[in-house]
């Protein structure tokens, strides 16, 4: 299936990216800005899950950001939605097929964090898989990588630095932090965030790890960026809706692709 996308993706742009971004909820418009842009549809590609999440666009999009030839995923799919953990990194898998060396992953996140605020950017340092699954587990195809990849350089020390460095010459923001995975989709209990803040986690939510796991696991760099979209449950005394995390996304919008569109030509 991956080879059959792969070759699909090749008949639609000629463009050869060695950088690739995923957009997670609401940070859907900095596909838009890229120039010379071509765009293939979800349902296009043969084995490409179609996301079924609101705020989720469903696109490939090949085109430049800074003079920098990439490839934006816009809109994932999440195991909540009912996928395979094979569908889940499906795209990723087929972005490495295309030659994509690094990807900068993006997603909307609770703030575990007593020092995060809403809207804030957190660059992620590492991770804490608690979705339940393993997007490996089964038969390992050694041509894609090794049965034990190593996972202690996960979010890559040396991409961070490049993206503290430019966040820091734009005078965005960037906080770094350890993300924890949930399976989603209920957001989580009060007593869940203390569990989780106390097991060191910073950031909760429900994608990229899965996508991290599979990219180290065929040698693709990765950096992953958070937007803090709404402080975690029983943070502050108040519900959490998802229509508060997509208008969050909206409104960091432009500092997000500000500092994506200055990062993607030093990756
Ligand atoms: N929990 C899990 N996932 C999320 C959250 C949250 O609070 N906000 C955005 N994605």
């Amino acid at each position: 299936m991956i080879p059959a996308a792969v070759e699909l993706i090749r008949t639609r742009t000629s463009a050869a990216p060695k950088v690739a971004i995923v957009l997670g909820s609401g940070l859907g418009a900095f596909a838009d800005t890229l120039a010379e842009r071509v765009e293939i549809p979800y349902g296009d590609i043969p084995g490409w899950p179609h996301s079924t999440a609101v705020g989720h666009a469903g696109k490939l999009v090949t085109g430049k950001a800074g003079g920098t030839e990439i490839a934006v995923m816009s809109g994932r799919a999440h195991f909540y939605e009912g996928y395979a953990p094979a569908q889940v990194v499906f795209g990723v898998r087929v972005l490495a097929g295309l030659g994509v060396r690094t990807i900068v992953f993006t997603n909307a996140a609770g703030g575990i964090n007593l020092g995060y605020s809403q809207g804030g950017l957190v660059l992620i340092s590492d991770h804490i898989n608690l979705q339940g699954f393993n997007p490996l587990i089964g038969p390992n195809d050694d041509s894609l990588g090794p049965r034990f990849p190593d996972m202690s350089d996960a979010y890559s020390a040396e991409l961070r630095a490049v993206a503290r460095a430019t966040a820091s010459e734009l005078g965005v923001a960037l906080n770094e932090g350890v993300y924890a995975a949930m399976s989603g989709p209920s957001y989580e209990t009060p007593a869940e965030i203390r569990f989780l803040r106390a097991i060191g986690a910073d950031l909760v939510g429900m994608s990229t790890v899965p996508e991290v796991i599979a990219a180290n696991h065929m040698g693709v760099r990765c950096l992953a960026i958070s937007c803090v979209t709404n402080m975690a449950a029983g943070v502050l005394p108040q519900k959490i809706n998802h229509e508060e995390v997509l208008e969050t996304g909206r409104q960091v919008r432009d500092a997000f692709i500000r500092l994506l569109t200055a990062l993607v030509p030093r990756l």
